[in-house]
C-alpha cells in the first residue's frame, strides 16, 4: 500500500485531547482491577532501535496479558536492522499486513514519524530520540495514572519534576499535565539542560505554566509528588549530586507525598530511597501494563471507526 496514511497514531501526547486522556486513565483503572481486555487476539509488532526495558517488555506484557500476540522484530536477524538496513517505510508497509498495531522506539526523532507515515496500522511512539520532536507519550500517561492512583486525583496537586527539560519524557509530561489546570508544577533543572527557546515558546503559547526553582529545599516540604526524570540520556555522563535524590535529602518530605522516577536510574536516585514508604517508581513501571493495554484498546477502537 502507498499514499499518506489516515490511521490514528500516538506519536505525541498532543495526539490525545484531555477527555481522551481521562478516558484512557479510567480504562487503565478498570484493566488494573481485572477487567477483560477488548484487544484480545491483537498482534503488536515491536521495533526497538534503541535500548529499552520498561517500554519494550511492558508493551509485551500488556499484549500477552490481554490475550494477544507479539512480533518482536529482531534487528540482528531482520532486514530492518543495521546489517541490512531496509528502509523504515518499507518495513512499515510490510508489518502493516502482519500486525494490528506497531510500537517503535528510534534514536532519531523523525524515525518514528517516517515509520508511521507509511503504516496503515496504528503506531505508538515508544520514545524517539532527542530534539524538538522527541517525546515519550506512553511514559506521560503512566505517570498520570501513577499520580491519580496515589491521590485519587491529579488536579489540585503540587508536583515537582527534577531533571533535564530537553528530554523526551519531560516534553510529553508537561503537555499531559497541562490538561489538569489546577496542578501547580515546579521544575528543578540545571542550566546546561534547560529547555530550548522553541520548547519554551511552545509552552508559553499553549498556556502551560510552571515555576522554575533553584533548590529542592524550596518546595520539598509542600509538594505531593517529587518526580526525578533523569538529567541526561547519555550513559556515563556524571550527575551533579546537587540534582540527585537520597534518603537524607528527602527526610523532610511529607509522609503522604510520593517519589517517582521514570527509570533507569543512575546516580540521580540513591538506592537508600527504595525503602522509604513514599517510593513509587517500581510500582510506576508496573503501572505501564494496564496503561499500555488501555492505549492499545483506544487506538484499535479508533482504527475501527
Ligand atoms: N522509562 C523508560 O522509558 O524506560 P526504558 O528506556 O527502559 O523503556
Amino acid at each position: 500500500m502507498s499514499g499518506p496514511s489516515t490511521t490514528r497514531h500516538l506519536l505525541s501526547i498532543d495526539d490525545l485531547d484531555g477527555d481522551t486522556i481521562r478516558a484512557i486513565l479510567a480504562r487503565s483503572r478498570d484493566l488494573a482491577a481485572g477487567a477483560q481486555s477488548r484487544a484480545r487476539g491483537a498482534i503488536a509488532a515491536l521495533l526497538f532501535f534503541s535500548p529499552s526495558t520498561r517500554t519494550q517488555y511492558g508493551f509485551q506484557s500488556s499484549v500477552l496479558r490481554a490475550g494477544g500476540g507479539v512480533i518482536s522484530v529482531d534487528l540482528e536477524n531482520s532486514r530492518a536492522g543495521s546489517n541490512w538496513g531496509e528502509s523504515l517505510a518499507d518495513t512499515a508497509r510490510v508489518l502493516s499486513g502482519f500486525a494490528d498495531l506497531a510500537v517503535i522506539r528510534h534514536s532519531e526523532a523523525d524515525g518514528v514519524y517516517d515509520f508511521a507515515e507509511a503504516c496503515t496500522i496504528p503506531v505508538i511512539n515508544a520514545g524517539n530520540g532527542m530534539g524538538l520532536r522527541a517525546e515519550h507519550p506512553t511514559q506521560a500517561l503512566i505517570d498520570l495514572f501513577t499520580i491519580e492512583k496515589a491521590f485519587g486525583r491529579i488536579d489540585g496537586l503540587k508536583i515537582l519534576i527534577i531533571g533535564g527539560t530537553h528530554l523526551r519524557a519531560f516534553r510529553s509530561q508537561i503537555r499531559a499535565l497541562a490538561h489538569f489546570p489546577q496542578v501547580e508544577l515546579f521544575v528543578l533543572c540545571p542550566d546546561k539542560f534547560w529547555m530550548e527557546f522553541a520548547d519554551a515558546e511552545h509552552y508559553r503559547r499553549a498556556g502551560i505554566r510552571f515555576t522554575r526553582i533553584g533548590h529542592l529545599d524550596e518546595v520539598k516540604r509542600n509538594v505531593d509528588v517529587i518526580y526525578h526524570n533523569g538529567i541526561t540520556e547519555r550513559r556515563g555522563e556524571p550527575v551533579d549530586s546537587f540534582y540527585a535524590l537520597d534518603r537524607a535529602k528527602l527526610s523532610e518530605m511529607r509522609a503522604d507525598a510520593i517519589v517517582m522516577h521514570s527509570l533507569p536510574r543512575v546516580e540521580d536516585l540513591a538506592h537508600d530511597v527504595d525503602g522509604m514508604p513514599q517510593a513509587r517508581y517500581f510500582e510506576q513501571a508496573h503501572n505501564g501494563v494496564p496503561v499500555r493495554a488501555a492505549i492499545i484498546e483506544h487506538l484499535l477502537a479508533a482504527q475501527r471507526e
